[in-house]
């Protein structure tokens, strides 16, 4: 059995390592688990680089038993991936040893404990352990995963692109809201302490832009937005890619009732006269530019100038900052990245909290219906909607094809736009 480590001071160091067996009993109300299906995307970067301030390192703490100096928390962590789990032991009767687990689980082969409480609906459980109290909602969530009928295909997806299509469809269904009398809006981060008004989520007199628009987020996001009836839909979408020619396809594909420009980075000067060259019957009132992670110096570049442009004058441009480029930031690189995005008054995306205001809003039988059936929508129309997006089957912790194979890659910016990376453990 083994873990792939990961140093918090530098999390391009990284290393698999041997673990043994644990042969301690297992606590009441727990299952002892093992990893068995997991994916890793630029978002398991995110945790790392921001493992300390966001507790995600919390989630799946590295074990006492490792020798020196790896079972040292303050330097070590285990970067936690989303996937498919098995139960190996339980205390809960419920949860006997062989069921599958959806989740957020650790990134090794070892077994793993946690401690659960029935959440809202029959075989939806949250993690309750106190190493895990300051991680956010979401990422303690877990619920018995369904095996029936589908192939281990559909269940790649599901890790590498479903658990992420989430993001994409809260923004699109919850955010931004096409349906302000079924629920309210709901802030990008911080809802019911900061405001978000209707007029906030309305996008119907409003532009939105895409950056990094081939990341799987803002792949979701597009699918969501050309779901939408008329008369709820932006009045455009402006997308920014290296993949020009899929993404073109995919939203050809999508038939929006709205226009959509796919553009590469080399002509981020043309996204004002795109905009402003539009023939609409709705005046523009606003701009949404979302960074869903683009590269250096894109979203500064696409702002100044939709600003600069002299037919835009009065638009309003708001920025919502929701994930950063696949490579790894320095400190200083992430002070500069948070000075220019506040400096640009960025609205922040987080999935957790919007995730569980919605349930709140909607209750959890209608919020997972609604992500359910918007999913199996996309699992449908796959080739449509991502024409270039291919798993990339890995398996094992260790070497090239596992996980810490990947992991280098994420690390040094080789994950291609097109790849889908998913690891039987
Ligand atoms: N705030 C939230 O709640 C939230 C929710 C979900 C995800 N996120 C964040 O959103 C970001 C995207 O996550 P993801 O998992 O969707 O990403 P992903 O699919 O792994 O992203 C791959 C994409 O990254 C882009 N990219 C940017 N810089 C690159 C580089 N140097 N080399 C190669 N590709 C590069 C490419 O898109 P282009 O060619 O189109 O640029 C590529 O298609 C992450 O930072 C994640 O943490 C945030």
């Amino acid at each position: 059995m083994s873990i792939h480590l990961i140093s918090k001071a530098n999390i391009a160091e990284h290393l698999t390592i041997d673990v043994p067996p644990s042969d301690s009993p297992l606590k009441p109300s727990s299952v002892r688990i093992r990893s068995s299906l997991l994916s890793l995307t630029s978002n398991n970067l995110s945790y790392a680089l921001l493992g300390t301030y966001m507790h995600w390192w919390d989630t799946c703490p590295v074990p006492l038993t490792l020798p020196p100096p790896y079972n040292n928390p303050s330097d070590y962590g285990i970067v936690p991936a989303w996937g498919l789990a098995t139960v190996l032991d339980s205390t809960i009767p419920s949860l006997t040893p062989g069921t599958i687990l959806w989740g957020f689980w650790p990134t090794g082969s070892h077994a793993f404990d946690l401690t659960l409480t029935p959440a809202e609906l029959p075989g939806h459980y949250k993690e309750v352990s106190a190493h895990r109290k300051d991680v956010l909602p979401l990422y303690n969530r877990y619920r018995v995963f369904d095996t029936q009928g589908n192939d281990l295909s559909t269940f790649g997806w599901d890790a590498a692109v479903g658990t992420i299509f989430v993001a994409g469809y809260l923004l699109a269904e919850y955010m931004f809201t096409p349906d302000p009398a079924s629920h309210p809006a709901i802030h990008p981060s911080e809802p019911g302490a900061l405001e978000w008004k209707a007029s906030d989520a309305d996008l119907s007199k409003s532009i939105f832009v895409s950056l990094g628009a081939s990341t799987k987020t803002a792949r979701s996001t597009a699918f969501n937005f050309f779901a939408r009836s008329p008369g709820t839909e932006p009045l455009g979408l402006l997308q920014f890619t290296s993949s020009v020619d899929a993404l073109s396809e995919a939203a050809a594909k999508g038939s929006p009732n709205f226009a959509v420009g796919t553009l590469p980075y080399s002509d981020v000067e043309l996204a004002g006269k795109w905009i402003a060259g539009l023939e609409l019957e709705t005046k523009i009132e606003r701009v949404v530019v979302a960074d869903f992670g683009s590269r250096d110096g894109v979203l500064v570049g696409v702002v100044e100038d939709i600003r600069g442009n002299e037919r835009l004058k009065g638009v309003e441009v708001v920025v919502l900052a929701v994930g950063g480029q696949q490579k790894v930031y320095s400190f200083d690189e992430i002070m500069a990245e948070q000075a220019m995005l506040a400096s640009l008054n960025r609205v922040q995306m987080n999935t957790s909290p919007a995730y569980e205001e919605a349930i709140k809003l909607v209750g959890a039988e209608e919020f997972y219906r609604g992500v359910q059936e918007r999913w199996n929508s996309w699992l449908e129309n796959r080739e449509a909607a991502a024409p270039d997006l291919r798993l990339v089957w890995g398996g094992g912790v260790a070497g090239e094809e596992g996980i810490e194979g990947c992991w280098g890659k994420l690390c040094g910016s080789k994950v291609r736009p097109e790849e889908a990376h998913v690891f039987r453990i």
